[in-house]
């Protein structure tokens, strides 16, 4: 694989989309050739996926139909979207990844982690992100920012317990593998957080 793969994960609220937007201009900066995509989604069949997964209506999905179809999504994605990218030499820069999937279906709503690992194995062989920026909120305040974005989607719609046990589970994973993971205080003002994810990117490529 030639180009980087980036994934920049958090719970609700914690400010990714304009945080995924200092990374591309720091790429921009640096000619870097890239293509911003997302989780769950990215392709035709990847976004037919996301809606079914996001849609309130589906009040009864099993939380293990919830993780296949994470992992369909996935599959599609890798296939259609991320591989070629990747080995055309050009960076990929996703909004969401597997992190969430250990995080939201595994430790959000507990499943077995070693059956997430096994899914894993099995749709992505051995491709994992290059560099993941994991940004970091008390989930209060992260859901009183995203309430003000209007209607609530499926996952949006979990009590805030649930998005305790997500972040826990981002702050274990990142803990456990210091190299590949940023962990970044979102509450921070957003100059602080730009300042520290530009110097862990400069510390990625070998310039920090
Ligand atoms: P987004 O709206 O932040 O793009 O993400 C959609 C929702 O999907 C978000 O609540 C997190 C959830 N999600 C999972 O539960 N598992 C996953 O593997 C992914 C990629 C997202």
């Amino acid at each position: 694989m030639k180009g980087k793969f980036i994934t920049v994960e958090g719970t609700e609220g914690v400010g990714k989309t304009t945080n995924i937007q200092c990374i591309a201009q720091w790429l921009d900066e640096r000619g870097i050739a890239y293509i911003a995509t997302r989780e769950p989604g990215g392709t035709a069949l990847g976004e037919k996926i996301r809606d079914l997964l996001l849609d309130k209506d589906n009040t009864g999905m099993a939380a293990s139909a919830e993780l296949l179809l994470m992992f369909a999504a996935r599959a599609q994605h890798l296939e259609e979207k991320i591989i070629p990218a990747l080995e055309a030499g050009t960076w990929v820069l996703c909004d969401r990844f597997t992190d969430a999937t250990y995080a939201y279906q595994g430790f959000g709503r507990g499943l077995n982690l070693e059956h997430i690992e096994r899914l894993e194995t099995l749709v992505q062989g051995d491709l994992h992100p290059d560099f993941t920026l994991i940004l970091d909120i008390d989930p209060e305040l992260g859901m009183s920012r995203a309430r003000t974005r209007g209607e609530l989607d499926r996952f949006e719609s979990e009590a805030i317990e649930f998005f305790h046990r997500v972040r826990a589970g981002y702050r274990e994973r990142a803990s456990d593998n210091p190299s590949r993971y940023c962990r970044v205080d979102a509450a921070a003002p957003l100059a602080v957080v730009q300042q520290h994810i530009v110097a862990a990117l400069n510390t990625f490529v070998g310039e920090g």
